[in-house]
């Protein structure tokens, strides 16, 4: 898909607060500091569409963008950043679940995943919980410009060892770099594939 033009819409605190749900959605979903608004910015080409941080818990509001003026892709919060009370984080959840319950548009969540990192428990329980509750999903690793190739083929190799011990089949998989601009257009070409923008 060429990206001809993307837009910041609006932040939200709350799903009832969201754009009119009139056209097809996309959201970006994982842990504080995945690399989300980085690989929005890098599949947008656009530098700073999205903002991004070194610091965890940057995004805290539901961020919509309009592309090619036909669909919503969306920037939600991160979860479970440790640095936030806890109250805090209980209201990131249910800010988080809330829309992913209930935005009628939302045609496919990216569940983003660090490829350094072993499988990691609250990862796995947002897979599962989204498993569970018949959200389309697919599973984006972020930031493989940080392992040689061999290591990212093999933390990917791991990562369906791992769901396959809950899941037989297992839902797309994505292998990109925000820095490196590279697996984005993979993904969207799967939003062009969904839809006839
Ligand atoms: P929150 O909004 O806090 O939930 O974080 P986020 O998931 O939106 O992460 P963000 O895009 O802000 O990126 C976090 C940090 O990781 C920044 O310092 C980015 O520069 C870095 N980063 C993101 N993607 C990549 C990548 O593909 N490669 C490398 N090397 N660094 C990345
Ligand atoms: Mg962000």
């Amino acid at each position: 898909m060429i990206i001809k033009t993307a837009e910041f819409v609006k932040s939200s605190g709350k799903w009832q607060e969201c754009p009119e749900p009139n056209i097809p959605e996309y959201a970006f979903i994982g842990r504080s500091n995945v690399g989300k608004s980085s690989l929005i910015n890098a599949m947008m080409n656009h530098k700073d569409l999205a903002k991004t941080s070194g610091t965890p818990g940057k995004t805290q509001l539901i961020n919509h963008f309009l592309v090619n003026e036909s669909w919503y892709l969306t920037d939600l919060p991160g979860y479970g950043y440790a640095k936030v009370s806890k109250v805090q984080r209980k209201d990131f959840e249910k800010l988080i679940t809330n829309y992913i319950l209930n935005r009628r548009n939302l045609v496919n969540l990216f569940v983003l995943v660090d490829v350094r990192h072993n499988p990691q428990k609250i990862d796995l329980e947002f897979i599962q919980w989204c498993g569970e509750s018949g959200i389309p999903f697919s599973i984006v690793f972020t930031k493989a410009d940080k392992l040689k190739p061999n290591v990212v083929v093999k933390n990917v190799e791991d990562y369906k060892a791992e769901l396959h011990k809950t899941w037989e089949d297992l839902p797309e998989l994505y292998i990109t770099s925000a820095e490196k601009k590279e697996g984005g257009d993979l993904i969207l070409d799967f939003i062009e594939k969904t839809n006839d923008f």
